[in-house]
């Protein structure tokens, strides 16, 4: 094990609610692939955090803020998401999109910059994304996978993030991915890579 992965910190933000659901199995493997190079890796299971909608207050935009004004679970993550240079993102596709818990989450980085004292051009620089995505149609057309990873790219490029990689793919029934082992491959892949090999 290298010095360089051992300081290897890894995010993980599962948003499903199957706890053995395909995004969160795709993250796993992810994880394997990370860990097996030595990263270090914490995972957040948003589903059933109390995470509100962003309120559009713009206090976390004001001079001197101390940050997002609403005192719920998402607070427990600003420190994470500080503190972890790597994150990945896992989320099924719900009505042609991210879910509904992953969206939550994104709008409430807007107040991200805050916490590390920052702007909203210069916050997001350091960190690296990986995104890990199911969804039960044929493709990631017709399935609307693609309005999601869109977004991710559209976001994270608007400030300055990295996306290191994608792994998504077709299933339905909770871990029906582990059958495709081409797409596990990739992801194991991807977490290797996430540590830095
Ligand atoms: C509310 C809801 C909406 C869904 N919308 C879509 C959709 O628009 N397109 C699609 O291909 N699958 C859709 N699905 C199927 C899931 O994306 C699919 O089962 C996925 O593998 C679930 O991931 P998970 O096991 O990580 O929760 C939907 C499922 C639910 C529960």
């Amino acid at each position: 094990m290298t010095e360089k992965n051992e300081s290897q910190k890894i995010l993980v933000l599962l948003s499903s609610p199957r706890k053995k659901g395909n995004s969160t199995t795709l993250a796993n493997e992810i994880i394997r692939g990370a860990e097996s190079e030595g990263a270090n890796v914490e995972t957040v299971r948003l589903h059933g955090m109390d995470i509100s909608p962003c309120q559009a207050c713009y206090a976390c935009q004001k001079k001197d803020s101390k940050g997002c004004a609403i005192d719920d679970e998402m607070q427990t993550i600003y420190p994470k998401l500080l503190e972890y240079n790597t994150w990945v993102i896992a989320s099924p596709v719900y009505w042609f999109t991210m879910s509904a818990q992953t969206k939550l989450f994104m709008d409430r980085c807007f107040a991200f910059p805050t916490y590390a004292k920052k702007s909203l051009e210069t916050a997001f620089v350091d960190k690296r994304v990986a995104i890990a995505m199911s969804y039960a149609d044929t493709d990631a057309f017709n399935s609307g996978c693609v309005n999601a990873l869109h977004t991710f790219q559209d976001a994270f490029n608007f400030v300055g993030a990295q996306i290191v990689g994608m792994v998504y793919g077709s299933a339905d029934a909770p871990g029906e991915i582990k059958s495709n082992t081409e797409l596990m491959a990739r992801a194991e892949t991807l977490g290797k890579k996430l540590a830095g090999s």
